[in-house]
């Protein structure tokens, strides 16, 4: 007889009700080079919203589970993984070399249980909680890579981040603080700023009521073409949109801008003036490695990173969770423990 489990499954693209709670779907079979994975949290990002609704160029082979974030516990090894035993507890690195990222290109963690390649796998240590390791990958991993691998935050920066309260946001605002920045937080509520206050925020900024480029240049100054003086030294800015003009004006000479998303819109008004007169610099950052999500864990264990949850949903209410995302009323990450 097939065991079967539930499984959070899109259908077809459109809004979050074409979401489904399936409880039939089978138990996926172990085959060679992999694992399966008791998923015991898993947990939602932006990029979710978006495959559901679907995304030019981005064919989702339908019905898939949703879900890139996963942690769980290793129930079946499939022949040739040598590294890997039963009862192992693992965080899921969400890109699948061959076929692309999991719960869009092959089905992810919105499940009871998943096939996992061994390649994927990332050893939890001892005292990580499974809610905390997979609230890493998509959101803290890719703030990993631009603040710390791209070496672009240093001790005393002034550090603007823009959606401050999203899972990306409140990552990089760990992180910057962790790294010795001073950090402005920019969110669209008093409640959201509360909270990154308590995170740590140095100073925050609702940006629905106040310009945050003329906040930053009111409180450190004009930025200057011949000294450094004025202005914040990074931007992070995942929003691009109407934020993106904004972003440069208020960053001092030698000015960095990080970007690794446009949730508002990725073809922005540009002003080129900016960035040659105040010699500014543009990184981009996509993605994250295992080395970020290994680094992250670290962290969490020696106890200088405690990632934001806002919610630990059942499998059941998943798909409300994700509507907060879409509708921005989340601070840091939904988990789900299907
Ligand atoms: N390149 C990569 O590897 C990579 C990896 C992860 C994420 N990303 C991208 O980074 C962005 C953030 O992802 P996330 O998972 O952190 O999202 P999230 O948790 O939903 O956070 C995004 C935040 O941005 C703010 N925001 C500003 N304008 C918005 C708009 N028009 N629509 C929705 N939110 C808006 C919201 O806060 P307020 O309401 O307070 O403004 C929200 O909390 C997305 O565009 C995502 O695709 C890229």
């Amino acid at each position: 007889m097939t065991r079967t489990m539930k499984a959070l499954v899109l259908n077809q693209h459109g809004g979050i009700e074409n979401l489904e709670v399936v409880e039939d779907k089978p138990i996926p079979a172990v085959v060679e080079g992999h694992v399966v994975i008791r998923v015991r949290a898993s947990s939602f990002n932006y990029h979710d919203v978006f495959t559901v609704q679907g995304m030019p160029g981005i064919k989702v082979p339908l019905p898939v589970v949703i879900g890139l974030d996963m942690a769980g516990e290793i129930t079946e090894v499939g022949v040739g993984v040598a590294d890997w035993k039963v009862g192992d507890r693992v965080l899921v690195n969400p890109l699948n070399k061959k076929k692309g990222l999991m719960g869009e290109m092959l089905d992810g963690g919105m499940a009871e249980y998943c096939l996992v390649s061994a390649e994927q796998l990332i050893a939890m240590p001892l005292g990580v909680s499974f809610e905390d390791a997979a609230s890493l990958p998509v959101a803290y991993g890719t703030a990993h890579r631009m603040l710390v691998t791209h070496n672009t935050v240093k001790a005393g920066d002034r550090v603007l981040i823009l959606g401050a309260s999203g899972g990306v946001g409140t990552g990089c605002v760990m992180l910057a603080k962790h790294l010795g920045a001073e950090v402005i937080a920019c969110a669209g509520s008093a409640d959201k700023m509360e909270r990154l206050r308590e995170m740590g925020a140095d100073h925050v900024v609702n940006y629905r009521e106040t310009d945050f480029s003329k906040w930053a240049i009111e409180k450190f100054g004009k930025p200057q073409r011949r000294t450094y003086e004025g202005g914040v030294d990074v931007v992070i800015n995942f929003t691009g949109g109407d934020t993106w003009v904004p972003s440069l004006k208020c960053l001092k000479r030698g000015g960095r801008l990080l970007v690794c998303g446009a949730t508002a819109g990725f073809d922005p008004k540009e002003d080129l003036r900016y960035i040659w007169s105040f010699e500014l610099n543009i990184t981009g950052s996509n993605s994250f490695y295992d080395d970020n999500l290994s680094a992250l864990m670290d962290l969490i264990q020696s106890g200088h990173l405690k990632p934001a949850i806002d919610k630990v949903l059942p499998l059941s209410e998943a798909a409300t969770g994700l509507k907060m995302i879409q509708d921005r009323s989340v601070m840091g990450k939904i988990i789900v423990t299907p």
